[in-house]
């Protein structure tokens, strides 16, 4: 299997695709997962066209989509080989799902993530699809099975979970139904890999999914030091920036281990008993509320007051962008 980053560099000679022979792809909800799906489609040489029942939402995101592809030429990491404007034409919009839809060989999903809308949304797209379009949900917690079952074309149907932003966090999860085709998969597998992104395959449904799942262990755990008053919350953000987060920007936890013994079996072997010892000691988590809740609030406003927090989403994001930008450089001068 390829790493991503491997991935990746193959991709940006795919990326280059002329603006003839292009393939459809529908985007289907246009809120801020859609317009992000319609951009990363787009800088790859994809004609898109995305559908919304309310225009409005449709003329917000065109008007977005135009300025982010501005923002990411100045930052120098505008995608593939399309200019600004050859990338925001490849977009257009209808306010007919059936238009969306026709001659498309990939429709992507991006409605709100209640059970009700996906169902209602997958068993309208159902009626449209012919035989050979995948119907993917961009679902960040519903698993298809809940909402698949019933359809005509249920095995061309998964989940293609983004992480946002997804120009930033390349991460596609790709969760199947139990009655998913696989050649489906791997067609979105390949696809997702095609513009740039890291898809990653489930080989089963799972509640939360992968990425979230790993952050909220994280996340119960630090939340566990907190409440029990071992560490401070400002102390505990040191530690994933400076201790977890540098290696886990660019080698997952198993590398990690592989590099600091002699390799992974020799890591377990010496490291595991205490590491299951640690293990052991984590308790059941408890949900993060009330008193303890708001002692680490009035903590974490220290340094981002609630009043700043629009200004400290646009730094995240600036800060996004540059290890984007370093870690593209990186992979490519590693060909
Ligand atoms: N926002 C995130 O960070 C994020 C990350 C990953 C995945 N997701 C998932 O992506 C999906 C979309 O999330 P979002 O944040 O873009 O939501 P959003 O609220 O920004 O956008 C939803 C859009 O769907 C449109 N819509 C509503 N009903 C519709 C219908 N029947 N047909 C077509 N369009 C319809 C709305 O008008 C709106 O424009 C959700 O399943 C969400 O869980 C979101």
């Amino acid at each position: 299997m390829k790493r991503c980053t491997e991935a990746y560099s193959s991709t940006m000679a795919e990326t280059s695709s002329p603006l003839s022979n292009k393939t459809r792809v529908s985007i289907v909800g246009s809120g801020l997962i859609g317009r992000s799906w319609a951009m990363l489609f787009a800088s790859a040489g994809f004609e898109v066209c995305m559908f919304d029942v309310d225009k409005s939402q449709l003329e917000q995101a065109k008007t977005a989509v135009l300025g982010q592809l501005k923002d990411l030429e100045s930052q120098g990491l505008l995608r593939g080989a399309l200019s600004v404007q050859q990338q925001y034409d490849s977009i257009v919009t209808t306010s007919s799902l059936a238009d969306c839809v026709k001659g498309a060989v990939h429709v992507q999903e991006c409605v709100p993530e209640t059970v009700d809308m996906k169902r209602k949304v997958f068993t309208q797209l159902d009626s449209l699809a012919d035989d050979q379009v995948i119907l993917c949900s961009s679902s960040s917690a519903i698993v298809p099975s809940k909402f698949t079952e019933h359809l005509k074309h249920r095995t061309k149907c998964l989940v293609a979970h983004p992480i946002n932003p997804p120009f930033y966090c390349r991460l596609v999860e790709l969760v199947p139904a139990p009655w998913t085709d696989l050649e489906a998969v791997q067609t979105t597998r390949d696809l997702m890999t095609s513009i740039g992104q890291a898809p990653i395959t489930l080989k089963k449904e799972i509640t939360g999914f992968i990425q979230p799942r790993i952050q909220h262990a994280i996340l119960a755990e630090c939340c566990r030091l907190v409440q029990d008053e071992v560490i401070s919350v400002a102390d505990v953000e040191t530690a994933v920036i400076e201790g977890l987060a540098p290696r886990y920007a660019f080698m997952g936890p198993f590398e990690t281990c592989h590099l600091n013994a002699n390799g992974l079996k020799d890591y377990f072997d010496r490291f595991g008993q205490t590491i299951y010892d640690v293990q052991k000691s984590f308790n059941v988590p408890h949900p993060m509320q009330g008193a303890k809740a708001e002692e680490a609030e009035r903590e974490v406003t220290q340094w981002v007051p609630l009043e700043a927090l629009p200004q400290r989403r646009q730094w995240r994001d600036r800060r996004l962008a540059a290890l984007a930008k370093l870690k593209n450089e990186l992979d490519n001068s590693s060909k």
